[in-house]
């Protein structure tokens, strides 16, 4: 099929919800995707920050052709080798002491909230309420979308899932007034990525920490997009020093294979027994292979180092263009957004036109998130082009 057959049946038998260039990769090769076409494009944006390791990875794709041979689905009655040796790697390198296996950044924030909300039943006189903040983003199953704090994903939603409200993000007096004896749980991206990559002020966490302390109230960190060396950390909470009960992780976990895990921390092992919790796909031996192999690789130092440094590499380039429609640069590590007064959109589809593949998110904030692996001289590459889009 051509571009514009492929154009024409998607417009006739898939539903439409998504706003889609006209574009159709044909192959990719490390931060390079190649369409139907030949044309090369250089990409910045990871397939929304998955492709950690970049296209075409060969040692992802040994490990899924090698459980693949194995078998690629057994059930959860079962015993399972890879699940069993991610869990205990991401418990090895983070806070939490047990996992729950799902399949996507939704489906965590529903385990994560459900089991708040389970932990407030048992311990803290039915508390339900889960408090998230404005211009959040956790996911589009019904509670995800309700904790998913903007107006616009709501307006057909109604009605929407109770036992929501929402603070201002940044603003702990905001949280505080929002806050009592039946909040279970506070909900929060340690970067909001979605809502236009804003990071949380000095301060900002560890109060939200301590006021979760006082009032006996769970910490739950959405680090769908902010985790697994994102921000060139581990984990976005090694970034800021801060902790929570509960993390939620997706994206890039699975090495392109739909994978989520819930984390938590050992006081919550105990609240999900037999049938809380299911899933028949969820941890699924292929994209736990996979996921091995992401592991591996993204929480190695130096290859965290290097995530840091490109990343602070990319922001101290753009500085230099003194570019008049940057009105500000936010991120952290390899999740970068540059803050425009109008026309990203526009730019996304320059960009794309000269081989960039960058998006536009927030209100007017372009979005650069390359694969975790990308090559120095394809950032040079890749701001040259940008540079020559936004003049
Ligand atoms: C922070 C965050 N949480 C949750 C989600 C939802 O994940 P999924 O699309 O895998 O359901 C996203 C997706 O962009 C996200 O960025």
């Amino acid at each position: 099929m051509n571009t514009q057959q492929v154009k024409n049946m998607d417009h006739d038998y898939i539903g439409n919800t998504y706003k889609r260039y006209d574009v159709v990769f044909e192959h990719g090769a490390g931060s390079y995707l190649y369409d139907k076409d030949g044309k090369k494009y250089l990409d910045f944006f990871s397939g929304i920050a998955v492709n950690a390791l970049g296209h075409n990875n060969s040692a992802i794709n040994a490990a899924i052709a090698k459980q693949a041979k194995k078998f690629i689905h057994l059930s959860n009655h079962f015993l399972s080798e890879t699940q069993a040796e991610l869990a205990k790697m991401i418990v090895d390198n983070s806070f939490g002491t047990k996992v729950f296996f799902v399949n996507t950044g939704s489906e965590a924030n529903e385990v994560a909230m459900k089991l708040a909300r389970k932990w407030g039943l048992l311990h803290k006189n039915g508390a339900n309420k889960i408090v998230s903040f404005y211009n959040s983003f956790h996911g589009r199953t019904l509670a995800a979308l309700t904790a998913t704090a903007q107006e616009k994903f709501h307006k057909y939603l109604n009605p929407v899932s109770p036992g929501f409200v929402y603070a201002k993000f940044n603003d702990l007096n905001d949280l505080v007034s929002k806050i009592d004896n039946s909040t279970a749980a506070v909900l929060i991206e340690p970067v909001q990525a979605e809502g236009g990559i804003f990071t949380p002020e000095p301060g900002f966490l560890e109060g939200l920490r301590a006021v979760c302390d006082k009032n006996n109230i769970l910490l739950i960190y959405d680090e769908v997009q902010s985790g697994l060396g994102r921000l060139g950390k581990k984990f976005g909470y090694d970034v800021y020093g801060v902790k929570p009960d509960i993390m939620t992780l997706a994206k890039s976990i699975g090495g392109g294979i739909p994978l989520s895990v819930v984390v938590i921390d050992k006081k919550l092992e105990e609240i999900y027994t037999y049938g809380d919790h299911g899933t028949t796909m969820g941890g699924n031996p292929v994209a736990c292979a996979a996921g091995l192999v992401v592991l591996k690789t993204v929480l190695k130092p130096a290859f965290l180092r290097e995530v840091r440094e490109k990343g602070a590499y990319i922001i101290s380039q753009i500085k230099k263009w003194h570019n008049p429609k940057i009105l500000e640069i936010r991120g952290a590590g390899l999740l970068i957004g540059l803050q425009l007064e109008k026309g990203a959109a526009e730019m996304v589809s320059a960009a794309l036109k000269a081989g960039l593949i960058i998006n536009v998110t927030g209100t007017e904030t372009i979005r650069i998130e390359p694969p975790l692996n990308i090559k120095k001289a394809d950032i040079d590459k890749g701001l040259a082009i940008l540079k020559k889009v936004m003049a």
